[in-house]
């Protein structure tokens, strides 16, 4: 959940390291270093803050040297501090390490009584002294030496290494944490995620675990932890720089929030076949149907999933449970053959579900991964890989990869339902067609909804927040206080509205805005009742409602308007009014909303 850059060649590092970092930024903002090597040996820059806190530092002295490395980081072990920021140093060797040494307890310990001196918190230090003292003991290479420390630890890392002897090469090296090398003419770069350096090349080599890269000017050579050589080819990335960038928008959250018709166009793309209704997943005829479906996920990537079980469940009808993976692992779950265990991630590396996904696999479940990125650690471990193509999401808060993770699920549901039956030829096209104008309806919404400041403005000093909805937006609602609460950090809580009368109406009072999905639909009058419940108690409403309704402007202060959808389909539409609005609160209060406090885009550790 940090950030890596590394860069060997013919340039000064400095910038190149920098301008990488400020790429990798979103992925963990508590410190920031670099160290950069010339034939003097490694020179070390970092501090505490942000990026542009280094940035201050190194204007007023730049190191200077052709090879270097960078880190950005999320505070793991040890506060946030500038001893505790990367890279870290150990005689000739300076680290820098994303991900986690669980038995750096017994490593330093060791490495203490034999007279090493450490000077940070961190479990990355004992990286540094076990490559160090590997050299010292007479290592053939800095490769050799980095293969002997790993080969002492557990746990997971991406990590770039220099040393103050071997100045114009670097070694890099991957388990359970992504890195990728960048190949360049006469140069090579290095980072955590492809974004970082792809305005410097498209020649992109993914790493896999138990690689350790050996990089200089002009090779890249890689074996595995004993040594021996493997070959990776580097493939072409198509996203362009720019794909990664704000275009224009304040925020990359609203940027992103604003590219949902294209993620959804693009997730759909080439799979959807509207004149049979089919959904072509994969190249092969692969499917086997389950007899029943469990998914597992963390955060907004849950509510997908649970969203998930109303189209898999309805279209396909296949039982389908959803579990937080973070409680599935634990729980000695009933699954075996037969079985379909869905994991669903926008990165691909979230620590809870990769290892839900292992337990599952180990239990004889096949198992499918729903991943915005392609060959991402969870996507490798599956079975089955189903990508959502979103593109790059920057902004902490999930938006995009959120309808594209509900696009892909909807797939699922026809592609199954196809197969098993359940899904006739009539019903089949019906829905396909409903699918496909799904990404025109979201457009529609955007604009209805509008920028919602004088909305956010009236709201702003609330002090909580309930989200109401029932069926497939009964998870949308949970979805809107979850992005509610990570970027306005205002308290918010998410329920099913059957629910409100057997406990939270007794929170609201004329302080309370609730906002209450409020689509026409099935249940529809129900959700009108609750919404005068709420009314009488002088709760402020804020209803998301079907265009044309005239009814709903009787019971509510506010109206978030939007298309006509179906309902299986309305949650692709109702949630963007919910990100909106957090976005507009969260704006108006003045955070950082791309960037939010405590939180980091990949959580790789549990
Ligand atoms: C919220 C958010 C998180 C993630 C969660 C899972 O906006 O982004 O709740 O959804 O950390 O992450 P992935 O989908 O990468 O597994």
């Amino acid at each position: 959940m940090c950030g890596i850059v590394g860069y060997v060649g013919k340039r000064e590092a400095t910038p190149i390291l920098v301008d990488g970092l400020r790429r990798l930024e979103y992925r963990g903002y508590d410190s920031a270093g670099i160290a950069v090597a010339n034939g003097q040996g490694a020179r070390l820059v970092r501090c505490r803050g942000k990026l542009a806190a280094l940035e201050k530092l190194l204007a007023v002295e730049s190191p200077r040297g052709l090879t270097g490395i960078g880190h950005t980081r999320w505070a793991t072990h040890g506060r946030p501090s500038e001893e505790n920021a990367h890279p870290h140093k150990s005689g000739s060797v300076s680290v820098v390490h994303n991900g986690i040494v669980e038995n750096h307890a017994l490593l330093r310990e060791r490495l203490t009584a034999a007279g090493r001196h450490f000077s940070s918190q961190t479990d990355t230090e004992v990286l540094a002294h076990l490559i160090d003292q590997a050299l010292i003991d007479g290592a053939s290479s800095l490769p050799e030496a980095v293969r002997q420390a790993l080969r002492q630890v557990e746990g997971s890392y991406a990590i770039a290494v220099l040393s103050d002897r071997h100045h114009d090469e670097m070694v890099a090296a991957k388990k359970a944490s992504p890195l990728v090398v960048g190949v360049g003419e006469g140069e090579m770069f290095l980072a955590s995620d492809a974004p970082a350096i792809l305005d410097k090349t498209r020649q992109v080599i993914f790493l896999e675990d138990g690689d350790v890269a050996h990089l200089a000017r002009d090779q890249v050579s890689i074996t595995n932890l004993a040594g021996q050589p493997v070959e990776r080819r580097p493939k072409t990335v198509t996203w362009t720089p720019g794909q990664a960038e704000k275009a224009g928008y304040p925020h990359f959250m609203l940027k992103e929030i604003h590219e949902q018709p294209r993620a959804v166009t693009d997730t759909l793309r080439g799979r959807l076949m509207l004149n049979n209704g089919d959904a072509v997943l994969w190249e092969k005829e692969v499917t086997e149907i389950p007899r029943r479906m469990v998914i597992i996920a963390c955060g907004t990537s849950y509510h997908a999933g649970l969203v998930g079980k109303f189209l898999i469940e309805r279209v396909a009808r296949i039982p389908c449970e959803v579990d937080l993976a973070s409680e599935f692992r634990y729980r000695e779950p009933v699954i075996g053959p037969g079985d379909l265990v869905v994991g669903i991630s926008q990165s691909g590396e979230t620590a809870d579900t990769l290892a839900a996904m292992n337990e599952a696999k180990a239990r004889g479940a096949r198992t499918l991964a729903i991943s915005n990125v392609v060959d991402s650690a969870i996507a490798r471990t599956s079975d089955l890989a189903l990508y959502t193509f979103a593109g790059p999401e920057i902004g902490v808060a999930s938006t995009k990869c959120f309808t594209a993770q509900l696009t892909a699920l909807a797939l699922l549901a026809i592609h199954l339902g196809r197969r098993n039956g359940a899904l006739d030829d009539i019903g089949a096209v019906r829905f396909a067609s409903d699918l496909i104008q799904i990404p025109f309806k979201m457009s529609e919404t955007l604009q209805l909804v509008g920028d919602l400041k004088e909305l956010a403005r009236k709201h702003k000093d609330a002090h909580d927040f309930l989200f109401l909805g029932r069926g497939s937006n009964y998870p949308i609602a949970l979805e809107g206080a979850l992005k509610l609460k990570e970027i306005s950090y205002i308290h918010a809580e998410g329920y099913a509205a059957g629910e409100m009368k057997h406990g939270p109406i007794a929170l609201i009072d004329d302080g309370l805005p609730v906002v209450i999905i409020a689509t026409k639909g099935n249940s529809y009058d129900k959700v009108l009742s609750n919404l005068a419940e709420v009314r009488a108690r002088e709760g402020h409403v804020i209803a998301v409602a079907t265009k044309g309704d005239t009814e709903i402007t009787k019971y509510c202060q506010d109206v978030l308007w939007v298309p006509e959808a179906p309902p299986l389909l309305q949650p692709l539409v109702t949630v963007l009014p919910l990100q909106m609005l957090a976005y507009a609160v969260a704006v108006v209060r003045g955070h950082d909303v791309d960037q939010p406090r405590n939180l980091a885009k990949s959580v790789t550790v549990e």
